[in-house]
């Protein structure tokens, strides 16, 4: 096993045998992750839905933890989307305050491991007080690479386009017929991270609810039913041992086959 992971993953373990399996050579850049299912969770537990995205944050940290330790550079959190200000307004309430609490705990983690955090999103609508935190966090973390956690806050994947276009009208010395796929990306939320490699869904959804809708064009999706407050680093170790197995040809066909 690597040496680096010693620590991290316990002999004789679940985990080890995953990560034996892994090819650190071919690891994915960046992966995405929906973490769904909190309200099943709770309910599962007859708990209130809130305890669930309470039961929700320790996996947060220990996602973050395992992309750090094997390597992954970019983590994309599906956090809150546009759509979820349909929800009660107790929920959201407490959503905001989880994130205003994980950030508050975490910047010492964040700084201390160099880890940069971004905030993908329209963050004009961002309870003030958590946007003044968010800011915060990703000016004392902006120089930093390791791992970039970027955070999808009021989110919105067709929003993200129309945003884009916005601002390409705003910049009139376009010359719009040298538009091509590569300088729009530019224009989206995302720019300068590459798209994701694997998309990451829990509790069993077959549906991407409006995330990051140009940059998965051709990611690997993995889907488990596991609910997010029970995805653990095994759950990644899974994910990322299917990954391998798979054949990304971006329209191709098998070298072999040429
Ligand atoms: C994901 O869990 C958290 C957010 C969307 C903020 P849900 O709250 O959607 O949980 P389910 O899907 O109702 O179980
Ligand atoms: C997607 O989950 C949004 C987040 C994980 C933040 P939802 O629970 O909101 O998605 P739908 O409503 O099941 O599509
Ligand atoms: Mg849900």
């Amino acid at each position: 096993m690597n040496e680096n992971l010693k620590d991290f993953i316990k002999p004789g373990s679940e985990e080890e045998l995953l990560v034996n399996q892994i090819d650190f050579s071919r690891l994915p850049r960046h992966i995405a992750i929906i973490m769904d299912g909190n309200g099943r969770w709770a309910e599962q537990k007859n708990l209130p839905r809130v305890e669930g995205h309470r039961a929700g944050s320790k996996s947060v940290r220990e996602a973050v933890e395992t992309a750090a330790q094997l390597g992954i550079r970019y983590l994309t959190l599906y956090a809150f989307s546009k759509e979820n200000w349909k929800r009660p307004k107790r929920e959201i309430q407490t959503l905001w305050k989880l994130l205003k609490d994980y950030l508050k705990k975490e910047d010492k983690v964040l700084v201390g491991n160099r880890f940069r955090l971004k905030v993908i999103g329209q963050r004009d609508k961002i309870p003030s007080s958590v946007r003044n935190e968010l800011e915060r966090v990703e000016e004392n973390t902006k120089d930093f690479d390791r791992l970039t956690i970027i955070l999808a806050l009021n989110y919105g994947g067709r929003d993200e386009i129309v945003d884009a276009v916005k601002r390409i009208f705003r910049e009139k010395e376009h010359d719009i017929e040298s538009l091509d796929e590569e300088k729009f990306s530019h224009y989206l939320y995302t720019n300068h991270i590459p798209d994701p490699d694997l998309l990451i869904r829990t509790s069993g959804e077959l549906r991407v609810s409006n995330f990051l809708l140009w940059q998965i064009a051709y990611s690997e999706i993995w889907i488990t039913q596991v609910f997010w407050p029970d995805f653990r680093k095994k759950h990644m170790l899974q994910a990322l041992v299917d990954y391998q197995k798979r054949e990304r040809r971006f329209g191709d066909i098998h070298p072999h086959e040429k």
